[in-house]
């Protein structure tokens, strides 16, 4: 869509485990710049990821923010962080970004934005996330079921999803028995759901080599921060 001087811009932010990325939406949610991104810093504190937010943030234009985390977040809180320092629990992302931007800033977990840039919002819509964790966020009629972190629940031979398909599993066993494991979790996440649609979706969804269901669709990771105007819908 061409770029269009309507407001409010909305600044999306998708914090992940191994880039920090982000992009600028119109009103309607349509994209209004290229992504940009930076590796996420090491060790991936609030100060160093704040910081690697503002440098991203500050050579654009914008009059609030939609951050997606991967972790737990309640009221712009975080409650778990599985992949980034433990210093996120109990950090209030929400407050301290707006204070280092000046804008209003709304935070939800990384998996919840992502999917709220694919679902069509018709029936049982279920997001899962392939990156450097595993995440899942649930829509019922568009309606999310907020922080499932389904990721860290037994899946098979006493490991958790995110053990047998976040990134180091994938760097561990190889893109083809990663694949075998992906088509077993969406047997599994089939039976445990009846979703009317499983969309797959983070930076390794461009691994997926299986044949899948006609229920599933792999969608792009920009939607992770297409997914960042549904926060202002209210
Ligand atoms: C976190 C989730 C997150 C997922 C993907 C998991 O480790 O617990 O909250 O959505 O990784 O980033």
């Amino acid at each position: 869509m061409a770029p269009t001087s309507a407001q409010p811009l909305t600044l999306a932010v998708d914090i992940g485990g191994s880039g920090v990325k982000v992009m600028i939406l119109d009103p309607a949610g349509n994209p209004l710049s290229e992504r940009d991104r930076l590796d996420t810093p090491a060790p991936a504190t609030p100060d160093s990821v704040l910081r690697a937010i503002r440098q991203l943030a500050q050579d654009k234009s914008f009059d609030r923010v939609s951050v997606g985390f991967p972790g737990v977040v309640r009221q712009g809180t975080c409650y778990t962080a599985a992949n980034l320092d433990s210093g996120w629990l109990g950090f209030n992302l929400g407050k301290a970004l707006s204070e280092a931007l000046g804008k209003p800033v709304r935070v939800i977990n990384d998996a919840d934005m992502q999917g709220y840039g694919a679902i069509e919002g018709q029936g049982v819509e279920l997001m899962m996330t392939l990156g450097t964790g595993t995440g899942f966020a649930l829509f019922i009629n568009g309606i999310l079921v907020p922080n499932l972190e389904l990721g860290h629940h037994p899946f098979r031979k006493g490991e958790t999803y995110e053990q047998q398909l976040g990134r180091a599993a994938l760097d561990d066993i190889g893109k083809k028995r990663w694949n075998e494991r992906l088509q077993k979790a969406i047997a599994t996440l089939s039976h445990a759901f009846n979703y009317d649609r499983l969309y797959l979706g983070g930076g390794n969804a461009k691994k997926i080599e299986i044949t899948l269901p006609e229920n599933v669709t792999i969608v792009p990771n920009v939607n992770g921060l297409l997914g960042g105007i549904a926060l202002w819908k209210d």
